[in-house]
């Protein structure tokens, strides 16, 4: 791309293999995150900036004037203040379109979601809403008039316990595991394929062949808000 990405989150699991792909790639990336010391294990030719999704002023810089913006981030659990999901994936999404879109920019925006977030009385949602406030912000993205992607992982795991095949599907009725290297290609894929464009998904492993025809499964899904509510 002739632009810079940014991944936030970059330094995280799912985050660096982002990013490793990206500059495998041949990309410039740019990694926001609020530990400078886990941006020490990031790899060459990266640039890390100190920010935190929660704080606006500390995306402007690293947001301006980019190709696209991968949205990456493990919120807390509380159920008020800070630490709450609503600080990050909600108010931390919007922050972080609002600076993608400073001076009329138009990134492709991928977010890492997770699957369940339609089904408000799960468990998970006890910790402070968490499924709730991550759909208010997939909400804010596809109403943001930005291009987008929304990823929603089943349970990430290391490598691909549940079987090599990449299944996508809509409608987060779906149940299942998927590797975090699935799911960095997944969001990189995003990035450059037009038919990923106005996504969202959930994604899992299966058992059968691995190696996927990423455009022919974007092709594959339904554009638009399609979750089931
Ligand atoms: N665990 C699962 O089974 C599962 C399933 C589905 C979806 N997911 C989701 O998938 C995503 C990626 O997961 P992961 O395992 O890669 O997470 P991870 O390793 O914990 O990485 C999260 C990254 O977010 C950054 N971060 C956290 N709070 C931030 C903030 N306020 N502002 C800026 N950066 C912040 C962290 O860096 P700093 O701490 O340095 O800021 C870290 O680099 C997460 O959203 C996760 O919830 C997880």
């Amino acid at each position: 791309m002739d632009r810079p990405i940014t991944v936030i989150g970059g330094a995280g699991r799912v985050g660096s293999l982002i990013v490793q792909k990206l500059l495998a790639g041949g990309e410039r990336v740019r990694v926001v995150g609020r530990s400078g010391r886990r941006a020490r294990s990031l790899p060459d030719g990266t640039s890390f900036h100190v920010g935190d999704v929660r704080d606006a002023a500390t995306l402007k810089e690293p947001l301006a004037a980019c190709s696209a913006v991968v949205f990456s981030v493990e919120p807390g659990t509380a159920n008020q203040g800070a630490d709450s999901p609503k600080s990050t994936m909600y108010q931390g999404v919007i922050n972080a379109l609002d600076a993608a879109r400073a001076d009329g920019a138009r990134p492709h925006f991928a977010l890492v979601s997770q699957i369940y977030v339609t089904r408000h009385d799960h468990p998970i949602n006890n910790w402070g809403r968490m499924l709730d406030w991550r759909l208010a912000g997939e909400d804010a993205v596809r109403e943001s008039g930005l291009p987008y992607t929304v990823v929603r992982p089943g349970w990430l795991t290391g490598g691909r316990s549940a079987g090599d095949r990449v299944h996508v599907e809509q409608g987060d009725r779906g149940e299942g595991s998927v590797s975090r290297s699935d799911v960095a290609e997944a969001v990189v894929q995003s990035l450059y394929l037009p038919s990923a464009a106005g996504l969202t998904f959930e994604i899992f492993n299966e058992p059968g062949q691995g190696n996927p025809d990423w455009d022919a499964l974007f092709s594959s899904l339904r554009q638009g808000p399609v979750a089931a509510r």
